[in-house]
């Protein structure tokens, strides 16, 4: 695609950028839609986010996702956050407007719930408690979501228990539901009567060992999901689906996390499409 002048530009700012799938996402929505814009990879090394945050408007961007390690560096030097960043404490999406002030936004708990509701038809978050493991920067994106999304109870259970009640004590009073820490070791009585488990761990990622956890208390109706998609059927998603359970993976969160950056930027609402996914994947 050749650009004009005109051009609608932004980007994603990570180190390494290498390994991220967003250009591809975004560039085949750009194609997709015949926009005259562009999305490239920034590499900015961990000391340099806020410096090539203000250079933004200054380069005529119209806004940028963050990625590893920069999501909570980013936030000193914007103008403003919406609420959800304020509340997750973190920023993946970053928008200059007219004025050229730059607001922070969170959507990666938008892409996990959306994902679950376009991959689980009828999933609705109200159905039940949803089991948490792993309390790390994507559990709080996840804990927000859900609480916002109508779960009735969250159960957070973290290796390190010391980082699950930090994560609770943080985040808890603003949210909607409670969130009950216990322990690792009680993990699989912890899945008793659950309607959702939700894996942000890092076990069962590809180079690490699987999560280790029994299922046989988890209700059949269960949603299993991981929020790792490399590979894109962890054992976890194995196992419970071997047993019945629906599952859902975690490539679906990154595709519809990138949505309300694209739209804000390039000015058309994006679809997920079985070939978007597809095309994603092939990205390697
Ligand atoms: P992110 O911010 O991307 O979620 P992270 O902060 O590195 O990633 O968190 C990784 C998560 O995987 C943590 O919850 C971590 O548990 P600890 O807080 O105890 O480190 C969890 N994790 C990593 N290795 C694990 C293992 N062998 N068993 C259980 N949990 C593990």
């Amino acid at each position: 695609m050749i650009l004009s002048a005109k051009a609608r530009v932004a980007g994603v700012m990570g180190w390494p950028v290498a390994h991220s799938r967003s250009p591809r996402l975004h560039g085949w929505w750009l194609e997709r839609y015949g926009i005259d814009g562009a999305y490239v990879p920034m590499a900015v090394p961990p000391d340099g986010a806020a410096e090539a945050v203000r250079a933004l408007p200054k380069l005529g961007f119209r806004g940028a996702n963050v990625t590893v390690p920069h999501k909570e560096a980013v936030i000193a030097a914007l103008d403003r956050l919406d609420a959800t960043a304020r509340r997750i404490g973190a920023v993946n999406t970053i928008l200059v407007h007219e004025d050229g002030t730059l607001e922070g936004r969170n959507t990666d708990g938008f892409g996990f719930v959306e994902n679950l509701r376009a991959g689980a038809s009828g999933w609705t978050a109200a159905a039940g408690p949803a089991v948490v493991l792993g309390a790390g920067g994507a559990a709080r994106a996840v804990l927000v979501a859900l609480a916002d999304a109508g779960a009735p109870e969250i159960r957070l259970l973290n290796r390190t228990r010391e980082r699950a009640e930090r994560l609770a004590d943080e985040l808890g009073g603003g949210l909607a539901c409670p969130v009950r820490v216990l322990d690792w070791a009680a993990r699989a009585e912890a899945l008793d009567g659950a309607a959702l488990l939700v894996n942000t761990t890092t076990q069962g990622m590809a180079g690490h060992p699987p999560l280790d956890l029994a299922l046989d208390a988890l209700p059949r109706a269960a949603l299993v999901t991981d929020i790792v998609y490399t590979p894109l059927e962890t054992p976890l998603l194995r196992a419970a689906a071997a047993r019945g359970n629906p599952v859902v993976d975690g490539l679906g969160m990154l595709l519809h996390q990138a949505r309300p950056g694209f739209e804000a930027w390039f000015g058309r609402a994006p679809e997920v499409t079985a070939e978007l996914r597809r095309f994603v994947l092939e990205g390697g």
